[in-house]
C-alpha cells in the first residue's frame, strides 16, 4: 500500500535543497536567541526584539518590504564571529532535521569591519562550519557553498567573489550566484567577472527574471551569455527565453512560497509556473529561498506541490531524483544521492 501524503511522509523523504540564502533561513527563534545573548551582554542594546521586528507567522513580504529586512535589521543583529556561527549551525540543523541530504547553501561574502572581520575571514568561517558538519557521522546531509555577488556590487566587488571562489574552492566553494534587489543595478558589468568564473570551471546559478524589471530582453540575454548551470525563480520569460532555457538544458530552482508570499506571481500555489517546468524537460529543483523569512521548510514545499499539482507517487520520485543531474558538488555526490534514493524507493512503490 502506498504511504500517505502528508506532512509527516515529505519530511521523511530524502531532500535535495539547492536554493537557500544563509541569512535568510534564519529562524526567528535563532535569531531571537542571538539577540538575548547580546542582551545579556549589553550588545547592541538598541536593536529590537527579532520576534517584534520580524513577528513570527509574518510572511507577507514582498519585494519593497524584504531586502531592507537584511540591510536594516538581520545583518545588524548577525554582525560578529559568535552569532555569524551560532546562525549558521542553527540552519544546518534546520535543514538537517527535515530530512535535506544534499544542501547548496548560498550567502554573500561580508566585511565587518569594525569587528576585524574581512570578507574572507567571513567565507572562512563558514566553510570550517560545513566541514565540521559533513565530518560528523552522524549527519546524513552533506552541505557546500556557493558565494553571491549581490547586484549592488560594483565589477571589482563581483571580481572579489569570484577570486574568493576559486581559492576556496577545494575546500568545499561550487559555484558563484547572482543575487540582490532585482530593481537595482545593470548586470552588464558583471559579465567579466561571471565569464571569468565559468571558464575556471565554476558552476553558475543567476536569480533570473524575478519581476519584470529584472527580465529585460538585454538582462536576460546577458545572462544567458554566461552560460549558466542553473537559474532561480524563471518568472517572467517569453517563450524565446523558455527555448533557451530548454536548448541549454539549465537546471530550474522553484520557490513557491517565497513566489506566492512576496506577490511575485499573480495568483496562489496553483498558478505557480512550477506547473509549466515540470513538464520541461530541464532539472526542476523545488527550493526554500529564505525558509527563516517565508517560514515553509522544503519538506513543506513538497507537500504543497504534491496537493496544488496532484502529484501521484511517481511523479513525487521523478521530483525528487531531477535534481541530482544538476547538482555542483560532482560525481562523487550524485553517486552517494542515487544510493539514497535506491534505498528509499521501497518507501514510495
Ligand atoms: P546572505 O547572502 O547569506 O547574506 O543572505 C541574504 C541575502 O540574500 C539578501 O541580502 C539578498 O541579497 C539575497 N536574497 C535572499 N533572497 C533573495 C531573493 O529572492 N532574490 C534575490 N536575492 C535574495
Ligand atoms: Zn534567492
Amino acid at each position: 500500500m502506498s504511504a500517505p501524503l502528508d506532512a509527516r511522509f515529505f519530511k521523511s523523504v530524502p531532500k535535495i535543497e539547492l536554493h537557500a540564502h544563509l541569512t535568510g533561513s534564519i529562524s526567528r527563534e535563532a535569531l531571537h536567541h542571538i539577540w538575548q545573548t547580546k542582551q545579556a551582554h549589553s550588545l547592541s542594546p538598541d536593536l529590537e526584539d527579532p520576534l517584534v521586528a520580524i513577528p513570527p507567522g509574518k510572511v507577507d513580504y514582498d519585494i519593497k518590504t524584504f531586502f531592507p529586512l537584511f540591510s536594516s535589521y538581520i545583518y545588524k543583529l548577525c554582525s560578529d564571529s559568535a552569532s555569524i556561527e551560532y546562525s549558521t549551525k542553527a540552519v544546518l540543523a534546520d535543514f538537517q532535521a527535515d530530512g535535506i541530504v544534499y544542501l547548496e547553501l548560498r550567502t554573500t561574502p561580508r566585511a565587518i569591519p569594525e569587528r576585524g572581520i574581512s570578507k574572507e575571514d567571513y567565507v572562512k568561517t563558514i566553510l570550517a562550519l560545513l566541514k565540521t558538519h559533513n565530518e560528523d557521522q552522524a549527519n546524513t546531509m552533506r552541505a557546500f557553498l556557493i558565494i553571491s555577488v549581490d547586484r549592488r556590487n560594483t565589477a571589482a566587488e563581483a571580481e572579489e567573489v569570484v577570486d574568493l571562489a576559486l581559492k576556496y574552492r577545494s575546500k568545499g566553494i561550487v559555484g558563484i550566484d547572482l543575487c540582490g534587489n532585482p530593481a537595482v543595478g545593470d548586470v552588464r558589468i558583471f559579465t567579466n567577472a561571471f565569464k571569468r568564473a565559468k571558464a575556471a570551471g565554476l558552476k553558475l546559478t543567476l536569480h533570473f527574471a524575478e519581476t519584470e524589471a529584472s527580465a529585460t530582453d538585454v538582462e536576460l540575454e546577458t545572462l544567458l551569455s554566461w552560460q549558466p548551470d542553473r537559474l532561480g525563480h524563471v518568472i517572467h520569460v517569453k517563450q524565446q527565453f523558455r527555448d533557451a532555457i530548454e536548448k541549454q538544458q539549465i537546471g530550474v530552482e522553484l520557490c513557491l512560497s517565497c513566489n506566492v508570499h512576496a506577490k511575485m506571481i499573480t495568483g496562489t500555489y496553483s498558478d505557480h509556473h512550477f506547473g509549466t517546468w515540470r513538464h520541461s524537460s530541464v532539472p526542476v529543483t523545488l527550493s526554500t529561498d529564505d525558509v527563516g523569512v517565508f517560514c515553509s521548510p522544503l519538506s513543506e514545499e513538497y507537500l504543497l506541490a504534491a496537493q496544488h499539482f496532484n502529484l501521484s507517487h511517481g511523479e513525487i520520485k521523478e521530483l525528487c531524483l531531477s535534481p541530482i543531474s544538476s547538482i555542483f558538488a560532482g560525481a562523487e555526490e550524485q553517486v552517494r544521492l542515487k544510493d539514497i534514493y535506491s534505498a528509499w524507493e521501497g518507501q514510495i512503490a
